[in-house]
This record gives C-alpha cells, structure tokens and sequence, in this order.
C-alpha cells in the first residue's frame, strides 16, 4: 500500500499513513494535538483543520490538488447546518490520498497555548483536567445482559482508549434517561482523577459549550475570582469581594487569636468565607450568562491560614511556633465539600501546595506563574500584601520566606490611609526647590496643577492616600530634603516649607488642606513615616535574609507581585530602601501573580504537577526563628538603609 507523507503545521510533526488515513487519525498516531469531542463522528467540529497546496520546499513536499479526500456528505451537511470557513475540512473526514500539508490552527488545539496580554509573562500550555467527550453507547440486549454504565464503559475503552469511569451517585440516577433521550450517544464531562476517569456530568446527545473553571485568589482581605475558559485560559469574567473574615479580624494573627479565644470561632470563619465564595461563584456565571452546570473546576490558593480555614481546620497552630500545617501537599476534591455548591455539583477543587508554615499556596502560585526556577538571573520576587511573600532564586536553587509587613502598605494604619479606590492619592511629586506637592488621585487622569484639576475630580473629591501614594510622598519627602535618613520630618524653620507644621512633639507635612477638599487635611504625619519604616524594614530584612542564604549581597532582578506590586514605581520603592539596590530597569511588576499561577493551574494537570515538584525543592527559611532578622530589620530603618549601599540611586 502506499504510504503518503504528511507534515503538520504548526508542530512540525511529520510521518507517513497508509493512503486513506483520516487527517484525525494520522494526527493521534503522530502525536499532534488536534481536538476532538465526538471522537470522529463529524459533530462537534472541533477537529477543523487547513490543508495546505502547492510546493512546500521547507518541508520538501508538493501538495497536489486531490491530497484529501473531496468533501464528504458528513462535512457537506455540517457545513449547510452551521458553515465550515473557506479552505476549512473536518479532520475526522478528510481522507490522506497523497502527500499533505496539515494546518492545526488554534482553536483546534486541545493543549493551547495561552497568549498573555503582558508580553513578559510566560505563556503556557492548556491541558485541562476536565474535558467533555461524546460517546455513542450499546443498546442493552436481553440476551447479554449488562447495566448501562457497564455499555457506557466499554464505549469509552473502545472509543477514546480510556480505563473504566467512576460514576458519582449525583450523576448514576441521570444515565439511563439521558442515554435515551440523546438516541444512545451522550456527552460526558470527564475529569482525569488520580485513579482513572470521573464522570462529572452527562448530558444526552452531542452537548456543546465551553467547559469553565474558576481560578480564586483568596486573600486575607479581597478574594478575586476569574471565570475562566478551561480550553484556553482567557478570562471570561473577574470578581471580587472583601474577605468577609475581616469583621473577626483585620489581618491573619488576630483572626488565628479569634478562633484561639471563641469556641467554635474558626468554624465561623469557615462558614462566612465558603459563603461569599458560593455568592461569588453563582454571580459571575449569571453575570457572564454561563449554564452554572458548565463550571466544572474550581483552582484556589491563599496563604495559609486562609487555606486552613476554608478546609475548615482551626489555624491555631499557625499562630505558634512551630507553624505546623496540617498539610502542606495540593488536594483535588469535590467542590461542594468547600460549600461551593452553586457550580456544577460536582466540580473539583484544585488547591495548591503550600510552601511553609507562614508561605502559603500564594506564593506556590507566584512561583508558578514567575518560574524562577528556569531563570539565569538571580530573581527576587516579593508579593506585597499583610504579609509579604518573598522568594529568590534561579535555575540552581529557589527560596522563600514569608515576612509580616503589617497593612499599612494598603493604606492601613495610616492618618490619611485607605485603600487604593477612587479618590485616593496614588502619586505625589515634590518640588525640590519649593518643596510644594502635586499628586494624582485614581479616577482622575490630570495632576493636581493642572488646569481644570478640581472639576475633573467629582463631587466626591480627594478622600485620603493609598498605599503607592504613601510610598511615593515619604519618598518624594525624602528626595526634597523634607526628612532626614532616620525618617524624621524637619520644621519649617529647618526646611523652609511651611507645609511642615508641628503636631505634638513631631512634625508633619501637608499635602493639602482640608479647606480646598471641604473635608479634613491630607498631611504625612511623623506616625505615617514610622509606619512606613516599619513595614519596609520587615520587607527588606526578609529579602536580606534570603540573600544571606545563598551567600549574595546582590540581585540580578527584582519582580513586584500582587495588585500592590503593580502601582508601586520602583524609584520611590528603591528610595526607601524597600527592595534591594537593582538597576531600575530591572525591576517589573508582575501584576496579580498569585491569581495568575491559580489560572495556570486551572487549565493545566501538568502545571500542577511541575508546581508540586517544585514546592517540594523550595527551601524555607523562617524569618522568626533567625536571629540575623532582626539586626538586618533594624539597620533597614533608615531611609534607604544604615549600612547597605545603594549605588544605583547615585545615578
Ligand atoms: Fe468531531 Fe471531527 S472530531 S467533528
């Protein structure tokens, strides 16, 4: 028999078939990823392919015009009923009669890759946990009796090569009508579950829409949620609410002291997270218009005590040392089980490792997403939140502490603070000849100088300074000359600004009265600044210690996790001293990271493989237990620091 040649585009696999091949089936013995829901039958048309015509010189092949098969009454009924593109065939029915080219495009790929908006980040290959699958069953014969899933079964061993699946008591009661109703040809939801398949869901006859998962960052104080394609990874719809645990405590230690003090306190916690969760779920399909049913994964990481609590285990060994998990390793089980139960009842939830006591499955998503581990350079990445997460490394080593910075990054404890939302100051430049402010407010595209500023605000007007717009001013404050390296803000005699006024026994410098907002003044206050060193401090004698350990007194790059992250500038960071001396270019911001490596993980078995391996070989380092912590934590106070050098500033 003759054995064309045929080369896929855009793999670049190549091989022969014996002539009459179906494009499908010579791209499964060739190992190209070309999808497929109805295994070949010419319904779901996911097998779309471009052949290719004429001289191909790279491939040495020359594709005549009758390579395929003519088009066929399956193709030629599908194209009446829902239109093939111009030069489109079926996979599954054009026949190899000579030497092809093979287009796959995209959309035919089952393993996608996944273009990111953001061209530095990684892209990465979908492979879903859950795929759907049509399979076309045996009727029962009375005289060979066997039980419909027992049919069911032997359809997928024949059809799609598949061991035995696991049939869920909320599913068994629908087999037999949907096998009816769909003529014996039913769609399955499947889900590669550790000890072979499991049917999720069954729909009679060819089902056709996107499976979707929800990849969730749940975070001390905000949970996102993104309604993910599981096919490729776009972002249908984002969420968010605040962590309704706040009312038990603004931040982890006194919501672990909340459950130590009340009985049956972590079990509130429980309970009043899983429910804004539910809330969340069951108002992103409504408002993305998505069959609830068709949610059918879920991907979940959180810091620790977060993790803890929304598997309803008390934290409160993660409140002393030694930080004892209760486990660290990723677990697949039903989502329901977490009281997520407005999704398809019997989604799987995906939670990622955790890293350490204190380092949580955040951070397992920031290394996820970040992959310091196939870096050249020395990378330290620090995901700002309550806690900073912090990890370093690169091809040879990674590691990772966790560091508690407190919340006045997000605009807590700060006289003027509030969290980064319309109103709030974000940037601020100082004159350093005038030492006179401007400053920029979220929601507003003009400075405070300029022209027609005050009408562009809105009624609501300036309403305090977030978390970057304290950086920048302590910065800028610090850059003008207004405070001294200890974080000392000068009087007005000293540095010739009348915006520095007493308060108490200290100093305080006005960024704008209150009469010209009709509400309070905006001022940094000499409490604000301490707050600041503070946090900063804890940030950068983290990062120091995982310098130590790799016997380093430099990095080569500096990533900013987080929402944070991403509004921070890296001048004013470097200014305070926050993040080691790096040339300023080398420092990005990552964006949300953590829900980024949860959407990686959504879409892709194999990603959560590779972030287990990896949590494994991370090497933890404890800040609390390490008595050089808090020597780097002290000389860190000053502004940028007391003995570190910081020659990039220079320039
Ligand atoms: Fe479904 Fe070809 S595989 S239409």
């Amino acid at each position: 028999r003759e054995m064309p040649r045929v080369v896929f585009t855009p793999s670049g696999k190549r091989g022969q078939v014996p002539v009459g091949t179906t494009v499908l089936e010579a791209a499964r013995q060739l190992g190209v990823d070309l999808d497929s829901v109805c295994g070949g039958r010419g319904i779901c048309s996911k097998c779309q392919i471009l052949p290719g015509r004429g001289a191909f010189p790279k491939h040495g092949v020359t594709v005549a015009e009758d390579a395929l098969s003519p088009l066929n009454d399956v193709e030629r009924r599908y194209d009446e009923k829902r239109g093939l593109a111009p030069g489109r065939r079926l996979g599954c029915q054009a026949r190899i009669l000579a030497d092809a080219v093979i287009d796959v495009p995209p959309e035919s790929q089952l393993h996608r890759q996944v273009v990111r908006k953001a061209a530095e980040v990684r892209a990465v290959a979908t492979d879903p946990a859950t795929r759907l699958c049509l399979v076309e069953v045996a009727e029962p014969d009375l005289h060979a009796p066997s039980g419909d899933l027992q049919r069911l079964n032997a359809a997928l061993a024949d059809q799609w090569d598949l061991p035995p699946a696991a049939c869920p008591l909320s599913v068994l009661p629908r087999l037999q009508p949907a096998l009816r109703k769909g003529g014996w040809t039913v769609t399955l939801a499947l889900h590669r579950g550790p000890s072979g398949p499991e049917i999720l869901d069954i729909w009679p006859g060819f089902f056709e829409a996107p499976l979707c998962g929800l990849a969730i960052d749940l975070g001390s104080t905000t949970i996102a949620l993104h309604l993910t394609d599981l096919a490729t990874g776009d972002v249908i719809a984002s969420a968010g609410a605040m962590n309704p645990q706040i009312r038990f405590g603004e931040d982890l230690m006194s919501r672990v002291s909340y459950a130590m003090m009340n009985p049956g306190g972590a079990a509130e916690m429980t309970a009043a997270v899983r429910a804004t969760l539910d809330g969340l779920a069951a108002g992103i399909a409504t408002e993305a218009g998505i069959d609830p049913r068709c949610i059918v994964e879920v991907a979940l990481v959180g810091n620790p005590v977060m993790h803890h609590l929304l598997l309803g285990i008390d934290p409160v060994e993660l409140g002393q040392a030694p930080f004892a998990l209760a486990t660290s390793e990723a677990a697949t089980l039903p989502a329901a089980a977490l009281g997520i139960g407005s999704i398809n009842p019997e989604a799987r939830a995906y939670l990622l490792p955790l890293i350490a006591g204190h380092v949580g499955a955040d951070a397992a998503a920031v290394a996820l997403s970040e992959a310091p581990e196939t870096s050249d350079d020395l990378t330290l990445i620090v995901d700002v939140g309550t806690n900073a997460e912090i990890l370093l490394g690169d091809r040879t080593r990674v590691l990772a502490c966790s560091s508690p910075t407190g919340p006045a990054f997000e605009g807590a404890q700060i006289s003027s603070g509030q969290r980064a939302a319309p109103g709030a100051i974000e940037r601020v430049r100082i004159d350093p000849e005038t030492k006179e402010p401007r400053f920029r407010v979220i929601g507003c595209e003009l400075w405070s100088d300029d022209p027609g500023f005050a009408a562009a605000l809105g009624p609501a007007g300036v309403t305090g300074i977030c978390g970057s717009g304290i950086i920048e001013a302590v910065a800028e404050m610090r850059m003008a000359g207004l405070v001294d390296g200890s974080g000392l803000i000068g009087s007005a005699a000293q540095t010739g600004s009348d915006r520095c006024r007493p308060e108490g026994r200290t100093q305080s410098y006005l960024l704008l009265a209150g009469a010209a907002t009709g509400g309070r003044d905006i001022a940094v206050t000499q409490g604000d600044i301490r707050a600041i060193q503070l946090a900063k401090s804890a940030l950068y004698a983290g990062a120091r210690l995982l310098m130590d350990r790799r016997g380093v007194d430099r990095v080569d790059r500096v990533v900013l996790a987080g929402a944070f992250g991403a509004h921070i500038s890296p001048l004013h960071a470097m200014v305070l001293g926050m993040i080691p001396d790096v040339p300023l270019d080398r420092v990005r911001s990552a964006g949300n990271a953590a829900g980024t490596g949860a959407r990686i993980a959504l879409c892709s078995v194999a990603a959560r493989r590779l972030i287990e391996e990896n949590v494994r070989r991370i090497e933890k380092v404890e800040t609390a237990i390490e008595p050089r912590f808090q020597d780097h934590f002290v000389a860190a106070n000053a502004l940028p620091h007391a003995s570190d050098p910081f020659p990039e500033l220079a320039r």
